[in-house]
């Protein structure tokens, strides 16, 4: 309590705090976000520094509301908007009590309490705190004490205020195959709104994901920025509103279109968690933060194994049969890698999964291709010392199957419209729990049946259109719930999958990176970031995923996607994320062949230190012809630096300047040691010179890529 009894809440991670106080209408405002203050006791004195304009009236300085309901005093974008049981649209919420609780050690977890004096409603805003990442996730409760049903017309996660000038508001975008590109901006007056209303695959063109510089543009090392996700897989919304004192507020969560929501007398409702980090020294220490939190606390086995694959996708596409996939099996254990993956054709029947016209939805094997059966397989692949792992997409069927003709009330869809197919497909109503037992059902029964399957791919390729539910319908749900319960459905599947079958990885695709969040990571391991594996639009991406998401999470295949680039080439830069192969290995030269056995052997020479050590993103393949990537052991012992030519322009191209390192051991000395080098070729490198990490940093290594070594990979190690 401050002296005139207004209540400041202050909200501390290791190095950032977040305050909150009351005003005389026991609203609960904004007062600080940013470096912790030295003086606890310091806090109470900020609000006194705020001198808003008093004209209009009611609340001094509205915007900067904690959780802004509608219809009252406020006048800017809302958190809140409801309609309740009387017709009555307006809302106030009112501070009422809070309470702070570890919950796990450096894990704090504020609840606060805001009630509509009128009307009773609950609101708790909860902020949990992971102190030693820097890292806030943010959601908020909705209870319905009226009478009778409360509409939900708006319900956002969070609502933050930024007291800063120049923001720099970085989104990503891009469609299949060309996913992750960013974009930045400068935010001005009004609103900037970056959203998706896709359903599935829901972040196709927008991921819910963003970059946030304060105060002017953010480097990799400097400047104050955020790095921010909303844990959902479906339609989200993120408001991005200059007020006229010329301050941010951000309000973020699922994106109220066609998503009323009916909250019976007595329901609670909870909004999915708003993830974000902050730093004052740049964006590494963001990325650094984000990534160390996602292993410790979110992504399904964060810290745990991965394994390398073969994939039989673009090796084979829908033209395989038993003998076939036993070739590739030799192979996949030839150059070596730890499992085998089945894509896309293995299953139905009736309407044979030749193409992604058929099939979808009928989860029995197709008996011409693979008469054995999947056990065949699985035994087929340990004989050859793989594992085996295979593709699903449960969520989807294609108007050409059994499951169509038999459950036409299971499929998404308005029964007197014309169909509309994204890749000849529907989406599955999994916001019917029947749908949700069947969904669930396919991946029991292939694992339960086949408990040596090792790895599974689960695909998600449709979006929703012409969005019906006959099973809302029958129930007397409102339509307005389908995007919601979806997701919501889906995540309870996940939670069963992962009850029952705690140890497999799974991959999280969606032709390619249509679904990354950290909502949908909680259940898997790793995701598939694009279709487009053509090594210089990989950097690229990676570069902006790498901002979010730890290396153990972004699957990089070697494919023939772009034959231009050189296998080697393909595979450096493959080696930056968690390495997997797609290619026939019986059509490689015995060059390329020891090659992928030599990058395969390094690899696991470090592949910890990619998977769980720190990611610094050296240079940007916009700035100069060569783009580069360091990964460090968090023992600063071991580190990965990786150096990619990604242009062809200039006739003499080479790394005329040293690239300068980072997080290693000023006091530690070095040695050098060059990988992944393709038989019949040397190192450019003196491998013979010890550097110390001071040097290293502070005037840099050059790891002479040029045009005839156009990606180079090389391991830093402490010295003997
Ligand atoms: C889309 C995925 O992104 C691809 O990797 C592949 O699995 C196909 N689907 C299979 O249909």
């Amino acid at each position: 309590m401050t002296n005139n009894q207004e209540v400041l809440l202050t909200i501390e991670s290791q190095d950032y705090a977040l305050v909150f106080q009351t005003n005389p209408a026991r609203h609960l405002k904004h007062i600080y976000f940013g470096k912790k203050l030295a003086h606890a006791g310091d806090y109470s004195a900020i609000k006194a520094q705020l001198k808003y304009d008093h004209f209009n009236g009611v609340d001094e300085d509205h915007f900067n509301s904690v959780y802004t309901p509608s219809g009252t005093w406020n006048t800017a974008n809302t958190a809140l908007e409801l309609k309740h049981h009387d017709g009555n649209e307006s809302t106030e919420l009112e501070y009422v009590k809070h309470s702070t609780k570890e919950i796990e050690k450096d894990v704090v977890l504020t609840t606060i309490e805001l009630v509509d004096p009128l009307y009773g409603t609950v609101v708790n805003l909860y902020l949990k705190v992971y102190q030693a990442f820097n890292v806030f996730e943010q959601w908020t409760s909705i209870l319905n004490k009226e009478p009778d049903t409360v509409q939900m017309k708006k319900y956002a996660s969070a609502n933050l205020y930024f007291r800063n000038r120049e923001f720099h508001l970085t989104q990503f975008h891009g469609t299949w195959a060309r996913e992750m590109n960013d974009h930045t901006q400068v935010l001005s007056y009004g609103t900037k709104v970056l959203e998706t209303k896709l359903g599935t695959r829901a972040n196709l063109y927008n991921p819910p994901s963003f970059q946030l510089s304060f105060d002017g543009p953010a480097t990799e090392d400097t400047g104050k920025v955020m790095l921010a996700n909303l844990a959902w897989s479906g339609n989200f919304r993120f408001e991005f509103e200059i007020e006229r004192y010329g301050n941010l507020r951000l309000i973020a969560g699922i994106n109220p279109y066609a998503s009323n929501y009916a909250l019976k007398a007595g329901e609670e409702f909870e909004t999915p968690h708003l993830i974000y980090t902050y730093s004052e020294t740049g964006i590494a220490t963001a990325t650094i933060q984000m990534h160390r939190w996602a292993r410790q606390h979110r992504i399904w086995n964060g810290h745990g194994e991965r394994l390398t694959l073969l994939n039989n996708w673009e090796a084979t596409y829908f033209d395989f049969d038993e003998d076939k996939l036993v070739d590739l099996f030799k192979g996949a254990k030839e150059i070596g890698v730890d499992c085998f993956l089945l894509d896309d054709g293995w299953f139905a029947n009736k309407y044979p999964r030749n193409d992604d016209t058929t099939g979808l939805g009928d989860w029995e094997v197709n008996k011409t291709k693979l008469p054995n059966g999947i056990p065949f397989l699985v035994k087929a692949a340990k004989a050859e010392g793989v594992k085996f792992g295979i593709w699903i997409e449960p969520e989807m069927v294609n108007p050409k199957s059994a499951l169509y003709e038999n459950h036409l009330d299971w499929v998404i869809r308005q029964p007197e419209r014309p169909e509309v197919y994204f890749r000849n497909q529907l989406v599955l109503d999994l916001s019917n729990p029947e749908v949700q037992d069947y969904v669930f059902s396919i991946f029991n029964n292939l694992l339960t049946e086949n408990p040596e399957i090792a790895y599974v791919k689960w695909d998600c390729n449709a979006v929703i259109y012409n969005a019906y539910s006959a099973y809302l319908e029958r129930e007397g749900i409102p339509q307005s719930h389908l995007y919601v319960a979806y997701v919501k459905g889906l995540y309870e599947v996940l939670k069963r999958v992962r009850a029952g079958h705690p140890k497999v990885p799974i991959m999280l695709c969606s032709g390619g990176g249509g679904r990354v969040d950290y909502g949908a990571l909680q259940y898997y391991t790793e995701f598939w970031p694009s279709d487009n594996t053509s090594p210089i639009d990989r950097v690229f991406m990676h570069w902006n995923y790498s901002k979010l998401y730890p290396a153990n999470t972004l699957c990089a295949h070697v494919t023939d996607w772009d034959k231009t680039a050189s296998l080697k080439f393909r595979t450096d830069v493959a080696c930056m994320g968690k390495l997997g192969f797609d290619i026939d290995v019986s059509k490689l030269t015995t060059a390329e062949k020891s090659f992928c056995q030599i990058a395969l052997k390094d690899y696991n020479r470090y592949k910890h230190t990619v998977w769980n050590g720190d990611v610094y993103r050296i240079q940007h393949p916009d700035e100069l012809h060569f783009a580069s990537f360091l990964f460090v052991d968090p023992s600063q012992k071991q580190a990965v630096l990786f150096a990619y030519m990604v242009t062809n322009r200039f006739e003499i191209n080479y790394s005329f300047e040293p690239v300068k390192l980072k997080g290693l051991d000023p006091m530690k000395k070095y040695q050098v040691k060059e990988l992944n080098i393709f038989p019949e070729t040397e190192t450019a490198l003196d491998e013979s010179v010890i550097l110390s990490g001071d040097l290293l940093m502070k005037a840099g290594f050059n790891p002479q890529v040029s045009s005839e070594r156009k990606s180079v990979v090389v391991l830093i190690s402490e010295a003997d």
